[in-house]
């Protein structure tokens, strides 16, 4: 048996159990990894809310978390990429299965780390890292000089964005709260809107993209303050997103996208040099046990976390 937080139905945060599950019996294509550490992503709570049941699926019990960072236990008579001790990175779908001490995974989903990469920053790559990394790489290719405003700075995401945008040579305005200036900043920010003092929406042509990290960001509000040919790049899918996004393609000179990130090894490995050379920084905000998932998502549904969470669980 293993340790594991997991619900049997979807709803609140009392419906989240740390108890005792058997250990996943991985396939002759699959990866036994020990878990070391978790990521804690707002998707965890929106998941175990059901508000995403189309990919989540109706199997319990349902153990939440969809990217870790640990030791391949052993790999199937089929797997070859992968050997007992490799210190790996696995990116799981919104079926989850990271919040325990083993999971079974198929090796697409699975890159090795260095051993340079700590657990805790390791676990953190998928969700937060490549959304931000794909935004400005392949959704809209930030160039040298570029003005790209990054709303929700300070979060998961936008940590990373912050950082991946100066990399690509951007000019990179930050909006936050007051309390988390100095972290923007030091993250290399060069311009930082307080929202409690300034609405964004109201400067003019001043933006190439916008990444709404923030999910308060909406035409016809903020197209205002995009240059022409500009990008709002928004990270929560709705149908009435999509077909805005439609609309404007044909008839706009602004451009709306919704954006889901993508698993890929490429964009991981990335993610990994920028990491390990020290040119990107995981900004970790609080480690929990295992045991205090339901505070982590606590945490997580207030909205006020300052970069990353995590489960520390071996
Ligand atoms: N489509 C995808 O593939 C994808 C991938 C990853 C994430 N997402 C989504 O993207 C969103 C952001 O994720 P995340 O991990 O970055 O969330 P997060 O870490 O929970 O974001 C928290 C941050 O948001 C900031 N914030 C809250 N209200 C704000 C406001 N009005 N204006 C500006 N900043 C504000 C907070 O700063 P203050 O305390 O200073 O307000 C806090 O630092 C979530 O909805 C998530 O589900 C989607």
């Amino acid at each position: 048996m293993m340790k594991a937080v997991y619900f049997n139905e979807y709803g609140d945060r009392e419906q989240m159990i740390f108890g005792d599950l058997p250990v996943p019996e991985p396939g002759p294509g699959e990866v036994l990894i020990r878990v070391a550490a978790a990521s804690v992503n707002p998707v965890d709570w929106k998941v175990r809310e059901g508000r995403l049941k189309m990919f989540s699926g109706r199997k319990f019990p349902l153990i939440p978390g969809s990217e870790l960072s640990g030791t391949v236990v052993s790999a199937g008579s089929k797997v070859k990429d992968f050997k007992q001790g490799d210190r790996v990175f696995a990116g799981l779908s919104h079926k989850g299965g990271a919040y325990a001490e083993y999971v079974a995974a198929n090796p697409s989903k699975i890159i090795t780390i260095p051993d340079e990469l700590p657990f805790i920053e390791g676990s953190t790559l998928a969700v937060a890292g490549m959304t931000a990394m794909q935004a400005f790489t392949m959704h809209y290719r930030v160039k040298p000089g570029d003005e790209v405003l990054v709303n929700g700075a300070s979060g998961g995401v936008g940590t990373y964005a912050v950082q991946i945008a100066k990399i690509l040579g951007a000019r990179v305005t930050a909006v936050c709260s007051e309390k988390n200036t100095a972290l923007v900043q030091d993250l290399g920010a060069d311009e930082v809107i307080d929202y409690n003092r300034e609405d964004f929406r109201k400067r003019k042509e001043s933006f190439d993209v916008i990444l709404d990290a923030a999910a308060n960001a909406f035409f016809p509000e903020s197209r205002h303050c995009l240059k022409k040919g500009g990008m709002l790049i928004k990270l929560n899918l709705s149908v009435n997103l999509i077909i805005k996004a439609i609309f404007l393609r044909l008839f706009s000179s602004h451009q709306l996208k919704v954006i889901l990130v993508k698993n890929r090894k490429k964009d991981l490995r990335w993610l990994i040099t920028h990491i390990v050379s020290g040119q990107i920084r995981v900004v970790v905000d609080r480690v929990y046990p295992l045991s205090d998932a339901r505070e982590a998502h606590a945490y997580s549904e207030s909205g006020r976390a300052r970069g990353k969470l995590v489960l520390e669980i071996s």
